[in-house]
């Protein structure tokens, strides 16, 4: 199955249709973890809906307008990073993520955005990347301020999270920033 290893015996895999029973077991046991900030998960109830957003991320796939790998530890899926969109027009993409919570705090997501940002620059040739995340998510945000992003703006209340109307900080980096950080992060 094609992978990259991004250290600590943690793989990138690209999520496959087998996945929706360990999709689901893992966003079953995070609830209380992810629901703060990522309004999705209420509506995954059971294992046809993890099933549907893989299905949806393959077509995207097809299409060049995103993807979705899973972060495995061995045959444990421990979280998911996400492409979506891939706009080819404009050069640009928005990045997401989620771990499980047990797994934080090693430098594990860090690692897999770098690597996701090395395919998105040079294996694509995008221009331009973005990842939005709610201003009181001081560790998703430290992820773009630790890979050199820049904060551009707010999106006054652009999102639906903790049942609230919040709004959105822009992170965004460009290829040319991202040649000059990677050293520091590329493996
Ligand atoms: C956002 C989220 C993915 C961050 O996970 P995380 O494990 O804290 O992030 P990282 O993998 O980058 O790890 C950073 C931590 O590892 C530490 N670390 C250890 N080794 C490291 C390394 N080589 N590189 C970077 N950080 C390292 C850092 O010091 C930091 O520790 P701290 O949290 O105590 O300050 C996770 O908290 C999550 O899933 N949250 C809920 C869902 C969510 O908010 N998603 C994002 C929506 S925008």
């Amino acid at each position: 199955m094609w992978g990259t290893l991004i250290g600590d015996g943690i793989w990138l895999r690209l999520l496959e249709r087998h996945h929706a029973e360990s999709l689901f077991a893992l966003t079953d046991r995070n609830r209380d973890h992810l629901r703060p900030w990522l309004s999705w998960v209420d509506q995954v109830r059971e294992v046809r809906d993890s099933l549907a957003f893989i299905e949806e991320t393959l077509g995207q796939l097809a299409r060049g307008e995103g993807y979705a790998l899973g972060l495995w530890l061995e045959k444990n899926l421990i979280g998911v990073i996400g492409v979506h969109p891939i706009d080819q027009i404009n050069g640009s993409a928005s990045i997401g993520y989620w771990l499980d919570a047990g797994h934080q705090g090693q430098g594990i997501m860090t690692r897999a955005v770098a690597t996701v940002l090395d395919d998105l620059f040079f294996a694509r040739g995008l221009h331009r990347v973005e990842i939005r995340v709610a201003p009181e998510n001081h560790r998703s945000r430290a992820i773009p301020e630790r890979l050199g992003f820049r904060m551009e703006g707010i999106l006054r209340e652009a999102a639906r999270y903790g049942g609230r109307w919040g709004d959105l900080i822009v992170y965004a980096l460009l290829d040319r920033e991202w040649e000059a950080q990677r050293t520091v992060w590329g493996g």
